[in-house]
């Protein structure tokens, strides 16, 4: 069976709906785990490097899979024959991933956002957007931690504190984790900044010692 980490895990375990679009599929784990669980009835698994969709092409094959469709192409440029509902963006740069978003077709209904960096800006995108944000945690794969997105069409204003760190449980270990790590991440820059602060990341680092002072 494929081997999924706990990002990748994370990832499927959050899809549901009729058709997948897997942008940025890449190796195509994402893309035949849906449909291997049933989450979807259908995937269209696309990517802008051919090599790329070469590697989702062949684990499809290997598990025999129908119902998957490739796209050789970036963002949601070549979707015009479908009809998604659900979207998974994992794996890019946030503002990498609102630029693919803002070219959505009509229909998505739920997004699956894994952004490597400019999460806070992901957040504020897809509450501005017809979005609400279901869920919003940390997951810790290797020695890495990755924010889980997930919205549904809605609405939602979001506070500085769900923009910055989404909305996870305090009880939880791996988000107490991140918090240490973001704050020592945070001090580094800072402190790098000597003189020349920055008011954003002291405000930030100031909600993660009063979230710290709470878990
Ligand atoms: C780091 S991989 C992530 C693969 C997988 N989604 C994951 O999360 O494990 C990023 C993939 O996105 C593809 N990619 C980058 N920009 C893209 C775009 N604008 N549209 C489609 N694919 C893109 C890259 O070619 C690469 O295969």
């Amino acid at each position: 069976m494929i081997k999924l980490d706990n990002r990748l895990r994370a990832v499927v375990d959050n899809i549901s709906g009729k058709c997948l679009a897997d942008i940025g599929c890449d190796h195509g784990k994402v893309s035949c785990m849906a449909l291997i669980e049933k989450r979807v009835e259908q995937v269209v698994a696309s990517d802008i490097s051919a090599p790329s969709l070469d590697k989702a092409k062949q684990l499809a094959k290997q598990y025999g899979l129908e119902n998957i469709s490739f796209k050789h192409c970036g963002g949601f440029d070549d979707y015009k024959d479908f009809e998604v509902d659900v979207a998974v963006i994992a794996g890019m740069g946030g503002k990498e991933i609102l630029d693919i978003l803002a070219n959505r077709p009509q229909g998505v209904e739920k997004l699956v956002l894994v952004a490597h960096k400019d999460v806070d800006k992901v957040r504020t995108y897809v509450a501005q957007n017809g979005f609400s944000l279901d869920k919003d945690f940390v997951v810790k794969s290797g020695r890495k931690f990755y924010n889980i997105l997930v919205a549904q069409v809605g609405e939602e204003e979001l506070s500085y504190h769900d923009i910055m760190l989404g909305k996870n449980s305090l009880q939880d270990e791996v988000y107490r984790a991140y918090l240490d790590a973001e704050i020592e991440k945070s001090e580094k820059i800072l402190k790098a900044m000597g003189d020349s602060k920055s008011l954003d990341i002291e405000k930030y680092l100031h909600l993660l010692y009063s979230e710290k002072e709470m878990a």
